[in-house]
């Protein structure tokens, strides 16, 4: 039988959510949308498709069977809460909390209900690139690795996203992605402020970097004014030689004065492939299949590792970082 989704957020996340239920994944359907403001919800929603006015009352609906949280960072937290009360599988956009307490109340509460229900958004995970250089890193086929270099552009940011929030809403992503990628916890983590660009005279580019507890040392330039496009760049460096992400998309133009790789406009486009697969493997987990993507648990150690290194760019230290130990509920996830 379909997987019933219930979609909380109807902006640009929630609507590409919604696209690709219902023109990419068999066995999935959306069946309710809530969006503070309705007009958005009655976008998004389509012949059939339930609004809700509330989303306690779309989790609660029993017509619902899994909920997509795609509304902003703050309701995350007590709608993930929501959702595990309920026993509903979630899917919960980055990050997945606001404050360390919600991210550790969401780990507990999941793990005190027995079954995994919680997935977070960082859809890097299912990219085929990071993807590969993962598998690198398990077969050794490289060497060990010794540095992992991210880049992380946007054209231009939203104004409300300060230089502290860069860390917790943007090198979230690098900060899961490298963790997966190495197969490892990172051990400490600075950060260093470039001038202001004077196109985001209120906003300080970052280059934080992360070291784990085996020595690997992991480079992430945050910069969200760039201009030019949206560009996220990897390359991984190991002992016998390197792996890097490809240009997206992979065609090479050639035009007058030009030769070389467009660039898009946004994540949307760049992380396409890893959205429809995000989405695809949830529904295979719901139906009895394991679930792939980050847990809870990886959700709680994000939100832990931005908090420290939010402490690293206001001391300037270095900062440890300390997830502590694993609860053994999350084994079966990887
Ligand atoms: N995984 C990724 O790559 C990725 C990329 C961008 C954004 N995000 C995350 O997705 C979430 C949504 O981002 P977006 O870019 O779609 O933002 P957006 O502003 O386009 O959409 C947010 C939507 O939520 C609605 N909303 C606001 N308050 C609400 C509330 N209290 N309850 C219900 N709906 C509410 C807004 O009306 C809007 O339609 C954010 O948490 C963001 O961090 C993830």
């Amino acid at each position: 039988m379909a997987v019933r989704f219930g979609l909380v957020g109807c902006g640009i996340m929630g609507a590409d959510h919604a696209r690709i239920l219902r023109s990419d994944i068999a066995g999935a359907e959306l069946v309710a949308v809530h969006d503070k403001d309705r007009g958005r919800a009655e976008r998004v929603a389509a012949d059939g498709c339930k609004i809700h006015a509330d989303p306690g009352q779309l989790i609660a609906d029993p017509a619902v069977d899994a909920v997509i949280i795609a509304s902003p960072d703050a309701t995350h937290a007590p709608l993930t809460r929501a959702a595990i009360a309920l026993g509903k599988p979630v899917l919960c956009e980055k990050p997945m909390a606001t404050s360390l307490d919600e991210a550790r109340g969401i780990v507990d509460a999941e793990v005190a209900g027995g079954r995994q229900l919680v997935q977070v958004g960082f859809m890097r995970r299912f990219d085929p690139g990071y993807r590969a250089m993962r598998a690198a890193v398990t077969a050794g086929t490289l060497g060990n690795p010794l540095f992992l270099h991210c880049i992380h552009r946007n054209a231009v940011g939203p104004d409300y996203v300060t230089s502290d929030l860069v860390l917790a809403n943007s090198c979230v992503h690098e900060i899961d992605i490298s963790r997966f990628v190495l197969g490892e916890d990172h051990a400490r983590v600075r950060v260093v402020r470039a001038r202001p660009s004077r196109k985001a005279p209120n906003r300080q580019p970052l280059m934080m970097i992360l070291e784990t507890a085996s020595g690997v040392v992991v480079s992430v330039e945050a910069f969200l004014d760039a201009q030019y496009g949206y560009d996220v760049q990897g390359e991984l460096v190991c002992e016998e030689g390197t792996l890097s992400l490809d240009p997206h998309p992979p065609t090479r133009r050639r035009l007058t004065g030009l030769d070389g790789h467009a660039v898009e406009g946004d994540w949307v486009g760049r992380f396409a492939e890893a959205y429809r697969c995000q989405l695809r493997d949830f529904v295979v987990a719901l139906n009895g299949g394991r679930f792939q993507g980050s847990s809870a648990w990886d959700g709680y150690v994000a939100s832990l590792t931005a908090e420290a290194a939010l402490k690293a760019l206001k001391s300037g230290d270095t900062v440890p970082v300390t997830p502590g130990d694993r609860p053994a509920f999350y084994d079966a996830a990887g």
